[in-house]
């Protein structure tokens, strides 16, 4: 110590004694602040996993965090729980800010009785999410728990209740969104079943509905829980996660972008963000869809990057359906919702889980005013007994059925095959779009041309002498066709397009007729509509 110090020390009046209630509070905080104690966060530190608060601090802005009921703890006594200190009940919540906006938060907290659910811990998320409804900001949920909490029997299963009815009434009013960052088990999967968007990152997360050990004594199946319900099935296989991260700084980082695309509530519009990507750029490169063979497969990817503001694309379910693909980029600085078929996956033919996988992001996108740009290149519907008798008839209904309801500004653009059912399905003139495009190498008919002439001719084909004879003939039926049909020009000719395009063109084009769908108005048509899942 100097001896300025020295002297400064000296001079200090004496510490005043810290009043009781102050120091009661003070150290009421402390206890729940501190979780299930440093022997637990150890072990959910040795696990890979941060710990709930950390989390918060990771997704939030920097000092926004307010918490709510951090002493609020469960009134259930019964096998030991009178004896068990539960901080918090296992939950933190509150409101906070991400990008300078306002969200609601809930952090289920495993080192506290395995973040299980009892009634308080319920009662605390349901208390957050009236808060967002009434103040219509969106709620993100990071869940990490083991489930209902055994010791409280059914009032645990009954705070699921309360929640999951919360999750209904939220839906389609404010964006919900749910991050799994370990266990999500049995019943307490359909909260984040019912939310907009579920997060998940590789090697911490799991949800099922029964885990391996349960799935082994049922059916003789032996499953790692990995598996069974690790990010990587339910990003690919079971299509219940939208998003995979492969840490969970990374994960917060996407949730952040996602918020970004987003408005606070269905009463709002997406935030526009200027950038200086001209509007009017030009986008020569898709001249090429003009030489293209009509049966070379292709990533749509390549078409959305060359369309949208500064070629960003932020894609949602990128792992599931990729037949179909989904996300978000900018026009002129304005959010739009693009859902595209994709060539380089299954020739971009719409099957069930594509149905289901576009009809909900359009029910989204819908519910939350943000404007669909459609671009299609279907061959149709993907045929085969699996499908017919899985329910293709049922499931691509709900395509039809997202795009006639939406009233939301809807552009269609038509780069290269739009056949049959499939055609009417992408969002065609008479289901509602608001301006429908073609590229010159748009084929628009009721079906391709070698199928077309095997029906229209077969009696002729028939007659055919020989092998050749019929080869020749159906060459020769097929270019006719070809030539009929497989243009944009009978079908602009009936005004089921508003425009065929010169390709450097369409990024301009889609750009101002957005802008002259600003405000549309549907009047007789209700916009009020929930998120269900599809
Ligand atoms: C009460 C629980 C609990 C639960 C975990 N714990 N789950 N306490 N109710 N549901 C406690 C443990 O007793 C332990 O307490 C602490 O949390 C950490 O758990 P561990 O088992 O030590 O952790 P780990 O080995 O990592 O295993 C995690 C787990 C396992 C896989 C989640 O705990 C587990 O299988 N839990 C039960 C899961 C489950 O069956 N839940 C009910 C599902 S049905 P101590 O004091 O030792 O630290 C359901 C219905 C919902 O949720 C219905 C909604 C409609």
């Amino acid at each position: 110590m100097n001896a300025k110090s020295t002297k400064e020390a000296k001079t200090l009046p004496p510490a005043r004694p810290v009043p009781e209630s102050l120091a009661r509070l003070r150290a009421a905080v402390e206890k729940a602040g501190a979780g299930g104690g440093p022997e637990r966060v150890a072990a959910q530190k040795a696990r890979g996993k941060l710990s709930a608060r950390e989390r918060v601090h990771y997704l939030l802005d920097e000092g926004t965090f307010q918490e709510l009921d951090l002493l609020a703890t469960t009134r259930a006594t019964a096998f030991g729980l009178k004896d068990k200190d539960i901080p918090g009940d296992g939950v933190i919540t509150g409101f906070g800010q991400i990008n300078g906006r306002e969200v609601c938060v809930y952090a289920q907290d495993f080192t506290v009785i395995g973040g299980s659910l009892g009634l308080a811990h319920a009662m605390k998320i349901c208390k957050i999410m009236d808060l967002a409804l009434q103040n219509r900001v969106p709620v993100i949920g990071l869940l990490d728990s083991g489930g209902a909490r055994i010791q409280e029997g059914v009032d645990s299963l009954d705070g699921y209740a309360h929640i999951f009815r919360r999750n209904v009434l939220a839906s389609g009013a404010v964006p919900q969104i749910s991050v799994i960052l370990g266990p999500c088990a049995g019943g307490a999967v359909y909260s984040p079943a019912l939310t907009d968007f579920v997060f998940m990152v590789e090697g911490i997360s799991n949800m099922f509905v029964t885990g391996p050990d349960v799935v082994k004594a049922a059916t003789g199946e032996e499953v790692s829980a990995e598996h069974l319900g690790g990010a990587e099935a339910h990003a690919a296989k079971s299509g219940v996660c939208h998003f995979v991260a492969k840490s969970e700084p990374d994960c917060f980082r996407q949730v952040r972008e996602l918020l970004s695309y987003l408005p606070q509530s269905r009463w709002e519009k997406p935030p526009r963000v200027a950038n200086p990507d001209p509007i009017r750029r030009q986008v020569p490169l898709l001249e090429k869809m003009c030489e293209l063979d009509p049966r070379r497969p292709y990533r749509i990817h390549h078409i959305v990057w060359q369309i949208a503001d500064e070629h960003k694309f932020f894609e949602v379910q990128s792992a599931y359906a990729k037949n179909v693909v989904t996300g978000f980029c900018r026009m002129g600085g304005e959010v739009v919702g693009v859902v595209a078929n994709n060539p380089a996956h299954l020739a971009g033919a719409l099957d069930i889980n594509a149905s289901d996988k576009a009809a909900r992001f359009i029910r989204f996108l819908n519910a939350f005013n943000i404007p669909i740009l459609t671009l299609v290149d279907v061959p149709g519907y993907w045929p085969g007994v699996q499908q017919e008798h899985g329910g293709i008839i049922r499931h691509g209904a709900k395509i039809l059925h997202a795009y006639a309801e939406a009233t939301v500004p809807k552009i269609t653009v038509i780069l290269r095959k739009a056949y049959g059912g499939a055609y009417i399905a992408m969002s065609s003139k008479h289901m509602g779009a608001d301006f429908n495009f073609a590229l010159p190498s748009a084929e628009i008919a009721v079906m391709g041309p070698a199928g077309a002439v095997e029906i229209l001719y077969s009696r002729e084909i028939a007659a055919c002498k020989s092998d050749d004879e019929k080869l020749a003939l159906k060459a020769k039926l097929s270019a006719d066709y070809a030539a009929k049909f497989a243009s944009p020009y009978q079908t602009a000719s009936t005004g089921s397009l508003d425009e065929v395009v010169e390709p450097a063109h369409l990024r301009a084009k889609i750009a101002r007729a957005l802008r002259f769908l600003k405000d549309k108005r549907t009047p007789g048509q209700s916009d009020n509509r929930g998120n269900i899942p599809l």
